[in-house]
């Protein structure tokens, strides 16, 4: 298999990078780097706490800096992105070098329906209503889908499989 050393997930929260990043480094023999486990383990805090404590500016400058050590790291990785990371700080531009990116597309009414599960440990939505959810995410999607579709690849719908993504990416980068 002839496949880029580095293989960059993109998408909403609760798009399933990090589920679907698993498996797709499972499959092709790669380690799996998911970017929010990694600045939680380095900061000894969860997400939630770095935004509370420090607040949003400062975790997007951790998001960029780990990006950013990505240029060093030789290791073949699947890397699951959080669904802000390509829309700040010039992040994309500097993703794009690094290798191609899948953007995993669901309709804003999925996303927020996904979402409601999973409110408290994403500070962005922990404390909106049910309703208010689904107005933020109909709203963010529209501005952070003109980076999203920057992406090398678009997967749209449920129960994309590693083996698809993997197809996908060998016909197509
Ligand atoms: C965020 C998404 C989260 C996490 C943080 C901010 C965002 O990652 O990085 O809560 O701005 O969309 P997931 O997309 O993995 O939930």
């Amino acid at each position: 298999m002839n496949l880029p050393s580095k293989i960059f997930l993109i998408g909403f929260m609760g798009s399933g990078k990090s589920t679907l990043g698993k498996k797709i480094a499972k499959q092709i023999g790669y380690s799996f780097f998911d970017l929010d486990a990694e600045i939680e383990n380095d900061e000894k805090r969860t997400i939630t706490e770095i935004f509370n404590c420090d607040g949003e500016k400062y975790f997007r400058n951790l998001e960029s800096k780990k990006i950013s050590s990505l240029k060093d790291n030789h290791n073949n990785l699947v890397v699951a992105l959080g669904g802000g990371t390509p829309c700040f700080n010039n992040n994309m531009e500097t993703i794009k070098e690094l290798g191609p990116t899948i953007y995993l597309k669901y309709n804003p009414g999925i996303l927020a329906s996904r979402l409601l599960n999973a409110k408290t440990k994403r500070p962005l939505i922990a404390n909106k209503t049910n309703e208010e959810v689904k107005v933020f995410v109909e709203e963010l999607l529209r501005e952070r889908e003109l980076v999203y579709l920057q992406s090398s690849l678009r997967i749209e719908g449920n129960n994309i499989t590693s083996n698809q993504v993997v197809d996908l990416l060998l016909k197509n980068i």
